[in-house]
């Protein structure tokens, strides 16, 4: 990791949080991101390196494009972007409202495809990168109460692999993570009766990411599924 430039999107979170600790002892240029920029401050002033905070809704595609282009005039490129941002509504179908629809597209699926398409557009140039998308179980199988988060996680997964075909050709990797529950704040607004003792912890979430980043460079994880022994998809 050593000299990479990595921008982590939803830096702040349970999952985005773990990792930016984990890389900031490996030699690597952080670019971290969230809407909130006290909690971003808090984050970065408990790291053992200076780092680039952006405050960015990725709902905003000029936003986005913001974060980009600091990334690029502070560190001159970007090897690698993490997407941990998300939020969760988990609800009977018929509880979902038009404004719930709207939230887990605009921020699960439209805010991850603005970032993935701005950094991928930077790393092309360079015909080097890594693009992270922490998608979730529930982008590759189905729950009761998900419809409107799982139809936000199956579009991840589709523009990440049409993208991910466009772009192999320069280099450029793409690894999904469907993880399983993992003990968060995510968790902390969700309506969905859970058992967050059975989760797995940011930390193990963390560790599947780091392992891909730090793979040797001919290999391609290109997709990492962790879930908890409480709840298993097959
Ligand atoms: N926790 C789980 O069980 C689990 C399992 C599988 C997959 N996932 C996925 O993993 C990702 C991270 O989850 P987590 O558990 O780390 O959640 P979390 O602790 O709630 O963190 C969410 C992060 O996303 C940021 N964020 C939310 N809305 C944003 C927006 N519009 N623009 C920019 N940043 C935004 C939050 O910061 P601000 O609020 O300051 O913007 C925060 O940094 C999500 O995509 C989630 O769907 C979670």
């Amino acid at each position: 990791m050593q000299d990479k430039v990595v921008v982590v999107v939803g830096a702040t979170g349970g999952i985005g949080s773990a990792l930016t600790r984990k890389l900031a002892s490996t030699g690597a240029s952080l670019v971290l991101a969230a809407r909130d920029s006290t909690r971003l401050a808090t984050l970065a002033g408990e790291l053992p390196l200076k780092v680039l905070t952006v405050p960015t809704d990725i709902t905003d595609s000029q936003q986005v494009d913001t974060l980009i282009e600091k990334a690029i005039a502070e560190f001159g490129q970007i090897d690698i972007l993490v997407n941990a941002a998300g939020a969760g509504i988990l609800k009977p179908y018929n509880s979902v409202e038009p404004a719930d629809l709207d939230k887990m597209l605009d921020v699960n699926l439209k805010g991850s495809f603005y970032t993935t398409q701005a950094a991928a557009e930077e790393m092309q140039k360079r015909k080097s990168g890594h693009i992270c998308n922490v998608v979730g179980i529930l982008g590759k199988h189905s729950m009761a109460m998900a419809a409107a988060y799982s139809a936000s996680k199956f579009g991840v997964v589709g523009f990440s692999k049409c993208m991910a075909e466009e772009l192999k050709r320069f280099g450029i990797k793409f690894t999904l993570f469907y993880f399983g529950g993992i003990d968060s704040p995510f968790w902390d607004n969700v309506s969905l009766k859970v058992d967050r003792k059975k989760m797995l912890s940011p930390e193990t979430a963390a560790n599947a990411i780091f392992y891909a980043l730090s793979a040797e460079p001919q290999a391609v994880p290109m997709e990492i599924n962790i879930q908890p022994d409480s709840h298993l998809f097959f």
